[in-house]
């Protein structure tokens, strides 16, 4: 592995920061001063120091992306451009997206290369419960948030109660419980309504950084994935 990758993945930095550091000649590997970013390394073997303090490999990496609408949620598409594409500055061909947003979905999206975290946040036993900002074409009667709220029909499916919070007409948070495919819209759908714009806002008690821009991403803090490791009694 070069060495400018062993080290924004392990220490939490944009692969420019870690060159520039390299550069620097703050970093010593097996007794060397290396000051090639190219460098090639064996994580399971060299011993990496960074201004004299070890460096441990980080071997899974979680991400926070706020996704742009007109990017699919996959690792590869033909047609479209993919959310990991957004990902080419971090060098890694392991990362994939946790679950699924539509292309003209945008908000929290959770990109890893874990896969046991991947499998317990979507598997349909733990029903995590994601919300969802949605704009809407007409407002909500109290007969269609009665519907959603005790288990609406769509389609062959019934989904679980879900929790409705009117902002405004044609404003509202939506929080489900498990992940069908177009479920938000599907929903809305079953109440004639119509989403116009679809923001996904938290996954169980982990929120969207409000701070971060469509298609920017950062690595969630370690506290952010206690919490993703929680939701449904992981731990
Ligand atoms: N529900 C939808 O309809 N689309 C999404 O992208 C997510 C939830």
């Amino acid at each position: 592995m070069r060495l400018d990758k062993f080290l924004c993945d392990s220490k939490n930095l944009s692969r420019k920061e870690s060159k520039e550091i390299i550069k620097k000649g703050r970093v010593i590997v097996n007794d060397n001063k290396i000051t090639d970013p190219s460098f090639s390394i064996d994580e399971s073997k060299d011993t990496v120091l960074l201004d004299s303090n070890q460096v441990k490999y980080e071997k899974f990496v979680y991400y926070m992306l706020n996704k742009p609408a007109g990017v699919v949620s996959a690792t590869k598409d033909n047609i479209d451009k993919t959310v990991i594409d957004l990902f080419k500055e971090e060098g890694r061909d392991d990362l994939f997206p946790v679950g699924r947003l539509d292309k003209d979905t945008v908000g929290l999206l959770i990109v890893t290369n874990d896969g046991d975290l991947s499998h317990h946040l979507t598997s349909p036993k733990h029903h995590i419960e994601k919300t969802y900002f949605v704009k809407i074409s007409n407002p909500l009667s109290d007969e269609d948030i009665k519907a959603l709220e005790s288990g609406i029909k769509i389609g062959d499916d019934v989904c679980k109660p879900a929790i409705v919070n009117v902002l405004s007409d044609k404003e509202i948070l939506l929080t489900i419980f498990e992940g069908m495919f177009h479920q938000v819209k599907r929903m809305l759908k079953a109440v004639n309504n119509e989403v116009l714009f679809l923001k996904r806002v938290s996954i169980g008690d982990l929120k969207l950084d409000e701070k971060l821009h469509e298609g920017k991403y950062r690595k969630l803090t370690d506290k952010e994935l206690q919490i993703l490791t929680r939701e449904g009694g992981k731990t």
